[in-house]
């Protein structure tokens, strides 16, 4: 396995492969892997004839810079984790590399950026709409795999290729939990052990609500998921929203055949997790 720290070298490295006609996947991320980024890689390995893996801690999509500084850093372990199920190239840019001049881009994505993150993380889609067209200029892979856990980003990251015309697939990864149904993340370290106890309430709460949902009102479910989050002793709930699957939009009423996403946000002490679930009728 590669390990490349300059766009120069990467972009000759991909040129190279493109060339020679091999596919090239490509998973970004910005470290401290977990099962769940690694899920991705192996996706892309199976897919692909060359597999990128790129370790970014993006400070432009961080709101908070308590955040970004407490942001886990494992690159050894990262590495190690990459080479054994089978990346070929690490890309690993130093925050200068990607970023020589100060950033003056701003997208506008409309309504998909002002819900539920957007409305929560100011910026935030922007500093990821950034980072990945950059990323996508650099590496120019054919496909790139992002993970459901990020559903509002994967929507974006979309609506991104459409708007730039991107020739890039973008192939979307089911949700990956631990044993209790936690959805992993790069952030569940953080939690404490008293605090990683409860977290995985946040997963039967969504169950609860996606069996509800056939027989209730949107309302009855959001009151109900107010209620369990409300009533932990370590939880402050940021939000519940029941959305439209393409716009995102807040549903009010379930339909008939239309399937909707239930997207929450939850504080525990200074970590907030994020999880989601398809609700059907
Ligand atoms: P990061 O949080 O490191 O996540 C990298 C990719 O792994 C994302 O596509 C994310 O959705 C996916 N992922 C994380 N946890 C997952 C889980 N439990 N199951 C399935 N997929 C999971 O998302 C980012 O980095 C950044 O915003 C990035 C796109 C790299 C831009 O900086």
């Amino acid at each position: 396995m590669k390990i490349i720290n300059t766009i120069l070298e990467m972009q000759a490295f991909s040129s190279l492969r493109r060339k020679a006609g091999k596919k090239l996947g490509f998973v970004p991320t910005m470290g401290a892997l977990h099962k769940g980024h690694l899920e991705l890689v192996k996706q892309a390995v199976k897919e692909n004839d060359v597999v990128v893996c790129s370790i970014f801690v993006n400070p432009i999509q961080f709101n908070n810079p308590d955040d970004l500084k407490k942001y886990p850093r494992t690159f050894e372990k990262d590495s190690a984790m990459l080479n054994d199920v089978g990346c070929d190239v690490i890309f690993y840019p130093s925050v200068e590399e990607m970023y020589p001049e100060p950033v003056t881009r701003v997208y506008d994505f409309g309504n998909l950026e002002k819900v539920m993150e957007g409305k929560f993380r100011p910026g935030h889609f922007n500093g990821v709409a950034v980072v990945v067209k950059k990323l996508f200029d650099i590496v120019m892979p054919q496909r790139a795999y992002f993970g459901e856990k990020d559903f509002q980003q994967l929507a974006i990251i979309k609506a991104l290729v459409k708007m730039e015309n991107l020739d890039v697939e973008i192939v979307p990864c089911p949700i990956v939990r631990e044993d209790d149904g936690l959805a992993m993340s790069s952030r569940n370290v953080r939690l404490s052990p008293e605090h990683r106890k409860h977290a995985p309430r946040i997963y039967e709460t969504l169950v609860k609500a996606r069996n509800m949902f056939p027989v209730s009102t949107v309302a009855e479910v959001q009151k109900e998921v107010a209620k369990i989050i409300e009533n932990e002793p370590f939880m402050q709930l940021e939000y519940f929203e029941v959305s439209d699957l393409e716009t995102l939009e807040p549903v009010s009423e379930n339909k008939p055949g239309k399937s909707v996403i239930g997207c929450i946000a939850v504080h525990m002490g200074d970590v907030r997790l994020i999880d989601n679930m398809i609700f059907n009728l």
